[in-house]
């Protein structure tokens, strides 16, 4: 029996040591000491042994099973460390392979150049509002100040949607809006940007659906003069400190005094960028602010021409024609 037992080790030590792979070991392990196992079943046959061989072979089992146990785990190491040495080899990332190029998207040049007079306002307490681009006869122009006859409101020049809705062709009802939800609070600072419509023929300068940016303050004691000094830091902060500024007395219904607002281009000459002016007495009235106490100021400025002026781009329609050798240019905007 002690002969048996020391041939199974034998054997078995060299089983464990060629086993190939996890899974081999694994089959080894039961074929040695599962239930059904070579050491079990000649375990099994000490019942025959005398009283006195009895513990000697049992003691000699026990050692060789723990032998068997520890060359089987040894080995599950072994086999466990050449599998993960294998994975590293074959999962192995090349991190000086060229990467899959992504493809990103940049800022919109209209909306980069909203952006950058949002922030210019905030900076100066303005806060953003926006209004509806279908808008009603009421805000686009009996609000601020039009008359029933006046051009604007004829058929040929505004998108109408019913005879009292159109598309809005401004931003300035956005001022009646915010005065009426305001409801005679003050202070009232605000700059809307959004799109507009005109029955415009396209070309170079002209878009039948364009952008704008309209500001209204309404405080008590707003001067011209306040207007003037954010108009300037907002021009100089755009175009530059040493930007030449005029401004221009100009009429608007809903303003008086109103002014048009020029910047100097060395090459151009004096470019209109922006009307602007004091809120009109019957605009503020009729939008709940009584006229004796608060005085308002607002200004309206084309986001394109703005954008033309400081990107130096020619044409109106490269904005909307969405051609990416145009938009690519401000991918970094
Ligand atoms: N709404 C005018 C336009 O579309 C622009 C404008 C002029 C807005 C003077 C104003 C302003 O707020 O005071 O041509």
């Amino acid at each position: 029996m002690q002969k048996k037992l020391m041939e199974l080790k034998n054997l078995a030590e060299k089983k464990i040591q060629t086993a190939k792979d996890l899974q081999a070991l694994k089959e080894i392990r039961v074929a040695l000491l599962g239930k059904k196992g070579e050491l079990t079943s000649v375990l099994r046959g000490m019942g025959k042994l005398s009283p006195k061989e009895r513990p000697q072979i049992g003691a000699l089992a026990n050692k060789i099973r723990s032998q068997l146990e520890a060359w089987i785990e040894a080995k599950r190491e072994e086999l466990e460390e050449a599998k993960f040495v294998q994975q590293l080899a074959t999962e192995k990332i090349d991190v000086t392979l060229p990467g899959a190029p992504i493809t990103v998207g940049g800022v919109h040049p209209l909306q980069a150049v909203i952006e950058e007079v949002e922030d210019i306002f905030i900076g100066m307490g303005f806060e953003v509002a926006e209004g509806p681009e279908v808008e009603t006869d009421k805000f686009n122009f009996e609000m601020m100040n039009f008359l029933k006859d006046h051009p604007a409101r004829d058929m040929q020049d505004s998108f109408y949607i019913t005879p009292e809705i159109l598309l809005r062709t401004h931003t300035s009802g956005v001022q009646a809006r915010e005065m009426l939800a305001k409801q005679g609070e003050v202070p009232l600072r605000i700059i809307c940007p959004g799109k507009v419509y005109r029955r415009d023929q396209d070309d170079m300068t002209h878009s039948h659906q364009f952008m704008q940016i309209e500001g209204l303050a309404v405080d008590h004691n707003v001067t011209m003069s306040e207007l003037k000094g954010v108009l300037l830091t907002f021009i100089h902060k755009v175009f530059g400190e040493e930007t030449e500024v005029r401004l221009r007395p100009s009429f608007f219904p809903f303003v008086e005094p109103g002014m048009e607002v020029d910047i100097y281009d060395p090459q151009k000459g004096w470019l209109e960028i922006l009307g602007a002016g004091m809120v009109h007495p019957r605009v503020l009235e009729k939008a709940g602010y009584n006229p004796e106490r608060y005085t308002g100021f607002a200004f309206g400025l084309g986001v394109e021409r703005i954008a033309m002026l400081k990107y130096g781009i020619d044409d109106i329609r490269h904005f909307y024609n969405n051609d990416l050798r145009f938009l690519r240019q401000f991918q970094s905007v």
